[in-house]
């Protein structure tokens, strides 16, 4: 078998004892290649000042052999906080309104790209097959072709790939099409985000599809497809089991006696709909005046690129709208809504999924969502909870049993929220069963062979 070389921007630091950084790639990498062994190469998160960063050196940890690169300011600046953060988030999430452009971040962008591939090219052997991952590191292929790398280049996105009417308001959309195709095999998340990509090619007359799962366009053909990311279903089914008797879980768990738990985690981010969810929460007690002081709303949102002005202002907005529905509704003896801003490990959030009554997921969009799959597979299956699902999530194509609603419509996803409270327990069993089965079947390990297969043909 052909040794596995992993690129993406972020990489679980060794030395911060193998705790994984909230965020679905680096959750789902590392449990993928904790199994298969390979090199992780990406950003340390650190950077050089505006000195020149240090060499590469790998370090090893069990299978997986990391390569970390700090970067110096002006690339954090422009490469990361720039134009991966103002640019392709927001536009790959469809919110046009949020992007903003500026001449040096698009040129950080590429010029970084081409930092990453002179970092790797001395790791690389004739036989690997490499796999990048995200849009940060769109262009990366192109850079590692025209230094003549002949090796098998799969790309996969995380996020969500936008229709031509959205991708083509960003000035730089035909050199990130481009970039594109100089890999063997181009991953999206659902059939939904290729169709879209296809769209693309079609209606800049660039390339289309060519049968057999090809595409062609600049000149290339490569492959493409969708391929639904998972997570390690049956050792996290495992790991919620155990979590019960941890003292952060048995402290939750005594806090809320007597009360249902709704809970909701979420890197603080404007995909993510948290304002909706809170809104949704406080007109579900205003309209079941019933559940007052019988319910507690658990969120766990723990920071993210917070040099990045949206989403500083996204962090007061929440807060502020958290403690405004708290002092408005709750009462001497209830706090509704538990915010939590710090991250919190994923053993204990096992044991916290398996507390919660319901599990609210609700984006305005999002590439597949992970919470989703980890609240499912936490369950106890006698007692399951509901999972209350945006149906503008990856994940919403294939969990069918969760309840699934429009994030935009607040007062459905308040009644969706009554209705998983009361759901009868046949019910809820039957729902969860279908889901379970769903996901030990398409785990992260048949994500990443599944995947890796197909770029090997
Ligand atoms: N996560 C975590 N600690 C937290 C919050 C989240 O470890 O405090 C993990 C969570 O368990 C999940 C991942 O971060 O595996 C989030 O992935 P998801 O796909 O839901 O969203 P993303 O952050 O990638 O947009
Ligand atoms: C999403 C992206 C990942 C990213 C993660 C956390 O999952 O798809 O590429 O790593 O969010 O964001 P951060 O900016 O902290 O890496």
């Amino acid at each position: 078998m052909s040794r596995l070389v992993i690129v993406s921007n972020r990489v679980p630091v060794p030395e911060k004892g193998g705790i994984v950084p909230a965020g679905g790639l680096a959750v789902a990498l590392k449990a993928a290649l904790e199994e298969r062994g390979g090199i992780w190469m990406g950003w340390s998160g650190k950077s050089s000042g505006e000195s020149e960063p240090e060499p590469l050196t790998v370090t090893q940890q069990g299978k997986i052999g990391y390569a970390l690169t700090d970067l110096t300011d002006t690339d954090v600046e422009e490469y990361y906080h720039g134009f991966a953060n103002r640019v392709l988030w927001p536009i790959c999430h469809y919110r046009l309104d949020l992007a903003e452009y500026g001449r040096k971040e698009m040129a950080g962008y590429f010029r970084v790209n081409r930092f990453f591939a002179h970092r790797l090219a001395p790791l690389i052997q004739p036989d690997d097959v490499i796999w990048v991952h995200d849009y940060h590191m769109i262009p990366l292929a192109a850079e590692l072709r025209q230094m003549g790398f002949k090796n098998k280049i799969g790309f996969f996105l995380h996020i969500p790939w936008p229709p031509a009417d959205v991708l083509f308001t960003m000035p730089v959309h035909e050199e990130i099409m481009r970039g594109l195709s100089h890999y063997d095999l181009v991953g999206f998340q659902t059939d939904h985000d290729l169709e879209n990509f296809a769209g693309c090619l079609r209606r800049e007359g660039i390339g289309d599809e060519v049968g057999d799962g090809k595409f062609s366009s600049h000149g290339r053909t490569f492959g493409g497809g969708a391929y639904s990311i998972g997570i390690e279903t049956a050792a996290f089914a495992e790991f919620a089991k155990r979590a019960s008797s941890n003292i952060m879980v048995r402290k939750a768990r005594q806090s809320v006696e007597g009360r249902d738990l709704i809970i909701g985690v979420d890197r603080l981010d404007y995909s993510k709909g948290l304002t909706q969810r809170i809104d949704a929460f406080e007109r579900f007690i205003l309209a079941n005046p019933g559940q007052q002081g019988r319910v507690t709303y658990l969120q766990i949102t723990p920071k993210s690129r917070s040099e990045v002005p949206e989403y500083e202002s996204m962090q007061r907005m929440v807060a502020e709208q958290a403690g405004r529905v708290n002092g408005a509704i709750g009462t001497v003896d209830w706090v509704p809504i538990r915010y939590i801003n710090r991250s919190i490990g994923r053993n204990v959030l096992a044991g916290l999924y398996r507390l919660g009554k319901v599990g609210l997921v609700t984006p305005l969009r999002d590439g597949m969502n992970l919470v989703a799959k980890e609240y499912v597979a936490a369950q106890d299956s006698e007692d399951p909870g509901v999972l209350v699902l945006s149906r503008f999530a990856g994940a919403a194509r294939k969990l069918d049993g969760a309840l699934l609603v429009n994030p935009y419509d607040v007062d459905a996803t308040a009644n969706a929220i009554a209705r998983a409270l009361s759901m009868p327990a046949e019910e809820r069993r039957q729902r969860w069963q279908g889901m379970m089965t769903h996901l030990l079947e398409h785990d992260v390990s048949r994500w990443c062979d599944d995947f890796l297969a197909d770029l090997a043909a």
